[in-house]
């Protein structure tokens, strides 16, 4: 056996940017390829975090919200279960895992966002990943009151985040975006407001330059 290892594409963006049609997209495009991939997302990409996602994002009751560290903290043991249980084995396998949410949203909700201090986000950030950074990150970019008509209009209840006012989005696009400034070898900005075919096939061009990918 070699020692073939899976590529890690993680999706960021505020809400409603479209990040989980993307990612299916994608796992059914690869999978045309013969490339086999898994689909998951943060928070509640294992069992135990599924428990930790209602607590995060359905406590609506101001007065039971943590402070924005306690909140990455919690993001945080999330994703270190996801990574030693879901992640890091499939990536083992060498498959591709392709991951709705990541550490950037710890970084720009719990962060930029919230006002959790920046450089202790991202030690959290560090300590928890270790060497399992994203080999792609997409950054899905959509106005924020765009994004947000969107999400208002999903069926379903909405979490404590899709609450918030404009102006707390528009945060998270602006974190968002210069998070990808921060990281371009990483990280790639993804006009999101063009028709979701056309938002496939841009994603799809980068795997082809970035991965070499060979789509039929
Ligand atoms: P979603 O699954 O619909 O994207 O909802 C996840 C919500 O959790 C979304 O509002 C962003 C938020 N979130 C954080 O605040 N910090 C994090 O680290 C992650 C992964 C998500």
């Amino acid at each position: 056996m070699g020692e073939a290892r899976g590529y890690f594409l993680s999706f960021e963006g505020g809400e409603g940017t479209g990040k989980s049609t993307q990612v299916e997209r994608l796992h059914r495009r690869l999978g045309k390829s013969d490339i086999a991939s898994r689909t998951t997302r943060e928070p509640g990409g294992t069992k135990a975090g599924r428990q930790v996602r209602e607590v995060l994002l359905h406590t609506n009751d101001e007065s039971m919200r943590l402070s924005p560290m306690s909140e990455a903290l919690l993001f945080g043991l999330d994703r270190l279960e996801h990574l030693e249980k879901v992640i890091r084995p499939a990536l083992g396998e060498g498959r591709w895992v392709l991951c709705d949410r990541f550490a950037d949203s710890t970084l720009a909700y719990q962060g930029y966002a919230l006002g959790g201090d920046i450089k202790d986000i991202k030690a959290l950030n560090a300590l928890v990943v270790g060497k399992t950074q994203p080999d792609l990150t997409f950054v899905l970019d959509v106005a924020a009151e765009k994004s947000l008509e969107r999400v208002r209009a999903r069926d379903g209840e909405l979490s404590y985040y899709d609450g918030k006012m404009i102006e707390f989005h528009e945060k998270i696009r602006a974190a968002f975006l210069e998070i990808a400034k921060d990281d371009p070898e990483r990280c790639v900005v993804i006009d999101a407001d063009a028709p979701e075919e056309k938002v496939a096939e841009r994603i799809e061009t980068i795997c082809r330059e970035r991965l070499g990918v060979k789509f039929p």
